[in-house]
């Protein structure tokens, strides 16, 4: 079994003083583990500044070594990969193991499926219980082979890629960038020409990192929110610089604690404002949150920001549309806190791929709030949640499920709740924010 996984650890918030300072967060997951796959599919050498040193990430710079990478960390989140170059990766002699991670594991199914080799993928406890059908699906319509998995199509998995990878238009069962970007990944090897088509548009670091790699990549619109992405296979791809802008998931917490914490005003620095990212910024702004953008500008191809964030005691309930789900997939844990603190009701609509992330996320949310005394409900996919106009009771003791940003989220309401908030494991923050606590504590929130 490849359970990390050790002993819990249990953290305690407490109710704090106002938050002030800056902050910066570290580099953004989802470029981060693109960035160390192109490394390892150009030959040259890839240079990363601002690299996610969380688990999740090194588990992916770790299967690139074994599929033939080079990897190197050179200082702080700078890291050099000098590739296998595409359709050269080896094949690994040992299981791939992701840890935590779906999206790691997911986008090296994609490129595994697209090379003639074979490999396992396990990881721990939480990703074994993920659904992995939808990424097999089409890789086997590309020419992949499963040879063993898990019941429901679940790790322990054995894939056996294609160097012919068949070229395909796929349309994507439901709005998932890493179901995209596994499909695209193993059409970089196709001799032809690979198409996606989503109806919902998902984050798009895949197809920017394509560009920035010298693939030909188009994205054109489809239907209403949707695209349609079309890549040339088999492009000639060339080692590059990334620079990896700080990630608005992790940026979300400090912002959420600064809305809920009386008196407080923070900056964060630098966090990606990619249209496709920033639901959360859009649905607090309208609940009526004091937060601004300063200094916008550019940094390796992507929007950014530093956001300034101050205590709101006037936030409202709002209707969150299903429809802007995958631009905020990552932030309703955090969203489900806010809206705890807010007057009126929050109904956050059509959450059926929360219940599939690194926890049954819609029922992990529910359980905590009403441990800590809020009232909340699910009906359906919708989640419902009673704000206590800034008064939340808290005292509970938070079941994360090996799940980061449930304990990030819970840790939040301890800070501005009436009672400490207790959650039963803080190891797994290591996985995307490792810097969360002393982050936090240096803006003056209080742990123990
Ligand atoms: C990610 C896509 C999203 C998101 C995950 C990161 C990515 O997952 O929840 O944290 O980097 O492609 P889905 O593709 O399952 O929506």
């Amino acid at each position: 079994m490849a359970d990390t996984h050790l002993k819990p650890s249990p953290l305690r918030a407490s109710r704090s003083g106002g938050l002030s300072g800056r902050l910066r967060p570290p580099g953004d997951k989802s470029v981060s583990h693109r960035a160390l796959i192109f490394g390892l599919l150009c030959v040259g050498e890839t240079t990363i500044e601002g690299l996610l040193e969380g688990e999740d990430v090194l588990r992916t710079g770790a299967a690139c070594r074994q599929l033939g990478a080079r990897v190197t960390r050179r200082g702080e989140g700078a890291w050099s990969v000098n590739g296998a170059g595409l359709g050269s990766l080896l094949p690994p002699q040992e299981t791939l193991d992701f840890g935590n991670a779906g999206t790691g594991s997911r986008l090296m199914m994609g490129l595994v499926g697209g090379h003639a080799i074979t490999a396992r993928f396990d990881g721990d406890a939480s990703l074994r219980k993920r659904p992995m059908r939808r990424i097999l699906d089409p890789l086997v319509l590309q020419g992949a082979r499963v040879l063993e998995q898990a019941e429901g199509g679940r790790c322990p998995i054995l894939l056996q890629g294609t160097g012919e990878p068949l070229p395909i238009e796929y349309k994507t069962p439901v709005a998932s960038a890493q179901i995209k970007s596994a499909v695209l990944l193993a059409g970089l090897n196709s001799p032809g020409r690979t198409v996606v088509i989503e109806a919902e548009a998902s984050r798009d670091h895949t197809e920017k990192m394509l560009l920035h790699f010298g693939a030909n990549v188009v994205s054109e619109p489809y239907g209403e929110n949707g695209r349609r992405i079309t890549l040339e296979g088999r492009p000639e791809l060339h080692a590059s610089k990334v620079c990896v802008p700080a990630d608005p998931s992790s940026a979300a917490f400090p912002l959420a604690a600064a809305l809920v914490v009386e008196g407080s005003e923070i900056i964060v620095e630098g966090v990606m404002t990619n249209p496709l990212r920033t639901g959360l910024l859009t649905t607090l702004l309208e609940m009526g949150a004091d937060i601004s953008f300063e200094n916008r500008r550019i940094e390796g191809g992507e929007e950014v920001a530093d956001v300034r964030a101050r205590y709101s005691p006037d936030l409202r309930g709002v209707d969150v549309p299903a429809a802007r789900a995958p631009s905020m997939i990552d932030e309703y844990p955090i969203l489900g806190v806010v809206a705890s603190f807010a007057s009126g009701e929050t109904r956050m609509r059509g959450l059926s791929e929360l219940r599939v992330k690194e926890s049954d996320r819609l029922a992990a949310i529910a359980a905590g709030l009403k441990a800590n005394g809020v009232d909340c409900a699910i009906e359906g996919d919708d989640l419902i949640v009673q704000g206590g106009s800034g008064k939340v009771k808290g005292g509970g003791f938070v079941e994360t499920h090996l799940d980061h940003r449930i304990a990030m989220s819970f840790l939040v309401m301890g800070l501005a709740a009436r009672e400490a908030v207790t959650v039963d494991d803080q190891t797994m923050i290591s996985t995307s924010f490792p810097s969360f606590r002393p982050l936090m504590e240096k803006l003056g929130a209080r742990f123990a």
